[in-house]
Parts: structure tokens; sequence; C-alpha cells
């Protein structure tokens, strides 16, 4: 089964789940009730991702006990500010069909806009009403944590950044150990780009695994937390399939080297605007 992380406010969030980016809603019921018969008991979507109500529905129609599972949402760019932070968790709750949710995430800091603190103390009240369990974000640079921190004492949980064999986040993990954040990652796969890579498939094979388990393992061996998306039953069975071998000391130095100075997929969160 699928070990747990204890975040720094006592939350435990199993260390895999599935993400949703991409899955279109009509198709979220039949794969969220997918992977929970496969064990999976960690969902990360997003407002942004349009199938937030395709999520709930699945949890609800696959009658596994709400409380077994753990449910991250996240509130998109245009709803930043304290009040409107405050009518989109709601939106998005309805949608869920939640009453409560284990992890809110500020999906981007939107430095330029000015924002992310506000939306904050609304995360934080949120938490103190028991609405929300954890709350964290995602694509913070290591200067917003420390502005949140300062500016709110309170710091999140966790920071959902873009990290795969090529773009591996030294420096923002380190950061993170520093101030006690929980890293996860996302594109774990590198949105399949990392899945032909000749070193990562000679690990795999010796290990009779396939390049996506070795890249979901090393991440779990980082510490960090990884949602991989799949659309499909088989690959969602196979990348749960990371809990029965480990990587060796010399093979995760040997990933450590696929670091590349050009690796990164998405957008950089200090310039991103949309
Ligand atoms: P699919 O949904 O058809 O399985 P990431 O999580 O890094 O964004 O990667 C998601 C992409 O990787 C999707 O295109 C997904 O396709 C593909 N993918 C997910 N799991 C696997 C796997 N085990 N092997 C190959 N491709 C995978």
């Amino acid at each position: 089964s699928v070990p747990m992380i204890t975040l720094n406010d006592g939350t435990k969030i199993p260390q895999l789940g599935l993400g949703v980016w991409k899955m279109p809603e009509e198709e979220t019921p039949g794969l969220i009730m997918s992977a929970l018969n496969n064990g999976y008991r960690h969902i990360d979507t997003a407002a942004a991702y349009g199938n937030e109500a395709g999520v709930g529905r699945g949890i609800l129609e696959s009658g596994v006990p709400r409380d077994e599972i753990f449910i991250t949402t996240k509130l998109w760019n245009d709803r930043q500010g304290y009040d409107e932070t405050l009518r989109a968790f709601d939106e998005s709750m309805g949608k869920l069909g939640l009453e409560t949710l284990d992890l809110y995430l500020i999906h981007w800091p939107m430095p330029n806009r000015g924002h992310y603190v506000d939306t904050w103390k609304a995360f934080v009240k949120l938490q103190q009403e028991g609405r929300i369990r954890a709350i964290g974000v995602s694509n913070f640079l290591p200067e917003h944590l420390e502005r949140l921190i300062d500016e709110t004492g309170i710091t999140p949980a966790l920071n959902q950044v873009e990290l795969h064999p090529r773009f591996q986040q030294s420096a923002q993990r380190a950061a993170h150990a520093k101030l006690g954040i929980a890293t996860e990652c996302w594109s774990p796969l590198g949105q399949g780009e990392a899945l032909s890579n000749p070193v990562l498939t000679e690990i795999a094979s010796r290990h009779g695994k396939s390049v996506a388990q070795v890249i979901l393992r090393w991440q779990v061996q980082l510490g960090c937390i990884t949602i991989p998306k799949s659309s499909n039953h088989d690959r969602m069975r196979e990348n749960i399939t990371i809990f029965d071998f480990e990587l060796s000391d010399a093979e995760m130095a040997r990933i450590k080297d696929l670091d590349a100075a050009d690796g990164r997929i998405g957008s950089d969160p200090a310039t991103a605007d949309f």
C-alpha cells in the first residue's frame, strides 16, 4: 500500500496520488472509480481542470468512504484576493460535493498581481474554520514562500512544483526542506518525455519495471509526493505498483545526472501570466 507523509500541520497525505489534469470531465467519474479500485486514495484536481464535478461524482459512486480519500483542489489565478478566494472555494466545494477538503492550493503565485498574501489569509481562515485540513501552494518560488511566512506567520504545508528527471528542482527542494514544506511533483513523468531515456530504460530493465515506475520510485525516494496522470486503466495500475522495489544509491546518482538546464516544460512562476 501507499506510504503516508506527515505534513507540517500533522495532516497525513498518501505519497502517491492520481493527477487528473487534461482528463475530460465526462471520462473522469469512471477513471476515478478505476483508480480507487486499484488502491489509489489520493486525487489531485484543480478548478482550472474543469473536472471537479467529475471527481466528486466518481468518489460518490465508488462507495469508498469519504474519510479514506485525500482530495486536493486548487484556486485559479483569476480568483485570488481575500473575498474572491472565499467565493471560489465554495464553488469548488459545490462541484466536488464535499463538506471538507483535504488540501487546497494557490495554483500560481502571480507575483506581478500582488494578491497572493491576501489569498493566503483567506486559506488560513478556511483552515481555522475546519473546512480544509491542510493548506499549501503550487509553483511558489522560495522568495514567494518566504514572503507568505513573513507576512502571515503561517507556513504552507506543501508546494506543488514541476519536477521530473530533466527538471529536478534541487535548490527549490533544499528551500522546502529548510522551511519544513513538503515537495509535490507535477508532471512527474515529464508529460511522457522522459520515458524513452536510455539511462532510465537500463535501470528499469534491471528491476523488471517500466521507466515510468522508475521515475515515480525515484521521486518517492527523494521524499517527494507524486501525482502521475493517466487515463488508462493499465498505466494507472502500473504507476501505483512502485512500493515493491528500491533504487540503489548508485542508480539515484545516475538519475541525478539527467537534470538539464533547459529541462523545464511548463511556465516559469516568476513570469507566468495567465
Ligand atoms: P495516458 O493518460 O494515456 O496514460 P504527467 O503526469 O507527467 O503529466 O504525464 C502524463 C502523461 O504520461 C500522459 O500523457 C499519460 O498518458 C502518460 N502516462 C502516464 N502513465 C504512464 C505510464 N505508466 N507509461 C507511459 N505513459 C504514461
